[in-house]
């Protein structure tokens, strides 16, 4: 038997790890900087806090989750995202009575049983970040403004930032009607995906990448049509605070999230440099989510982003300076008095934080010679028997070809 992956998983090899540490970095350092603290969740959870309303939870609809029963008996789904994971902790905890808003961020795998394509898996990595307790607009423009950070950051700025304002259950109500009136005499001619949108959630037909759908759409009653007054300046704030914070934006009154939880604002980065899937990143608003699982009302938005497709845009854009830390020495060693040697030099030279690697194939002089510069050792440290009673050893600088005979504790000096 030959085993292989599941299919939509990647395997992140040692070769690639370090630009995956490198984002991580900036990630933690954007975070930091706007002041929001780690949260780590479980990766699986009750199925129930992802698919609370059979007849409107996406995933649900589109069997995009990873479920199953446990041994007593519990079902239980991988996450297929952050959000709710968040809003449990945050209730369960009772973090709400800690401090009067809560700033945090995750960084984690997360499972969705979709198609995998170019940037779309059924494993993949997320970077998001939650602000719960504040109703102000100008959090929405910093819960953005985070987002595009960690592009600028990761110097992408091939991207758009497309915003909408998906309003409030009742104002989507009035529309909702005026939108049905409009599509039902209309639906036969819909493609059978998007027809049963039509029902369901007739907003969604606005997510549609369908042509014929856009075409069928043209003259449909916008939800923007029906904002009232509260929503409107509340989406104006949002507008004026990114403008002000110098964050171009395009008002998209089509945008619709794939989640069903948004309220007030909703937002996606864009990249032309991704293809088909071309979102970074999205988030918004989604102030009913808490008292929905259980907590007591309080608003709240973020953000997820999704970090293949960012290290996806990182790449086309040509960044690789994400070199790891090179090897500070590598040890030579071949008799076995050398070799008990090197094993001494390794444990002093480690203990006062170098990086540090020695031969255990048995292989000779010439080929660790070899093999120390294939790692990229930026020195090398003979344990020549000769040199053992003296306790002064051989250390050759592998970029100028200088060689010194000196004192372990020298040796770490020059290196340093
Ligand atoms: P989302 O739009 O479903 O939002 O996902 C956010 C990002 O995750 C996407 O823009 C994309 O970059 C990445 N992503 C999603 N699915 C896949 C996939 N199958 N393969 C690779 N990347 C993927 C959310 O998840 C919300 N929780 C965001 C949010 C936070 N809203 C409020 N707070």
């Amino acid at each position: 038997m030959k085993y292989q992956r599941i299919k939509g998983t990647i395997d992140i090899l040692p070769s690639e790890t370090g630009k995956w540490i490198y984002l991580e970095e900036i990630i933690r350092n954007v975070m930091a900087r706007f002041n929001y603290k780690e949260i780590r969740v479980p990766i699986f959870e009750p199925i129930e806090l992802f698919a609370r309303d059979a007849s409107e939870s996406t995933y649900v609809v589109n069997k995009e989750m990873y479920t199953f029963t446990d041994m007593g008996g519990r079902s239980v789904a991988l996450r297929p995202e952050g959000t709710p994971s968040v809003v449990r902790a945050f209730i369960e905890e009772s973090l709400g009575n800690k401090a009067p808003l809560t700033k945090v961020f995750y960084i984690g795998p997360m499972f969705r049983h979709e198609k995998p394509q170019k940037g779309r898996q059924r494993q993949f990595h997320q970077f998001g970040a939650e602000a719960l307790g504040s109703a102000d607009p100008r959090i929405d423009a910093e819960i953005i403004a985070i987002s595009v950070q960690v592009l600028k950051d990761c110097g992408i700025d091939q991207f758009e930032v497309a915003l909408n304002s998906v309003a409030t259950p009742s104002v989507r109500a009035k529309h909702r009607e005026k939108l049905l009136e409009f599509v039902r005499p209309l639906a036969s001619q819909f493609p059978e995906v998007d027809r049963e949108k039509i029902d369901r959630n007739p907003l969604r037909l606005f997510d549609s990448k369908l042509e014929l759908t856009r075409q069928l759409l043209q003259g449909a009653p916008l939800l923007e049509q029906f904002y009232d007054d509260e929503v409107r300046r509340d989406f104006d704030i949002v507008k004026e605070t990114l403008t002000r914070l110098g964050i171009p934006y395009a008002s998209d009154p089509r945008l619709v999230r794939g989640l069903d939880y948004y309220t007030r604002t909703a937002f996606e980065i864009r990249s032309s440099l991704l293809g088909a899937q071309d979102s970074l990143s999205g988030g918004g608003r989604y102030d009913l989510l808490v008292e929905e699982l259980g907590g007591d009302p309080t608003p709240a938005v973020g953000f997820a982003a999704g970090m293949e497709r960012t290290l996806i845009v990182m790449e086309a854009v040509g960044k690789s300076d994400y070199s790891e830390k090179p090897l500070d020495i590598f040890i030579i060693a071949e008799s076995a008095a050398e070799r008990t040697q090197a094993l001494l030099l390794t444990k002093q030279l480690r203990d006062s934080g170098k990086t540090v690697d020695l031969d255990y194939l048995g292989r000779s002089q010439k080929a660790q010679m070899k093999e120390a510069s294939r790692q990229n050792a930026r020195f090398v440290l003979f344990a020549f028997a000769d040199d053992i009673p003296g306790g002064r050893f051989q250390c050759k600088n592998l970029s100028t070809g200088e060689q010194q005979k000196l004192p372990i504790d020298e040796i770490t000096s020059l290196i340093a």
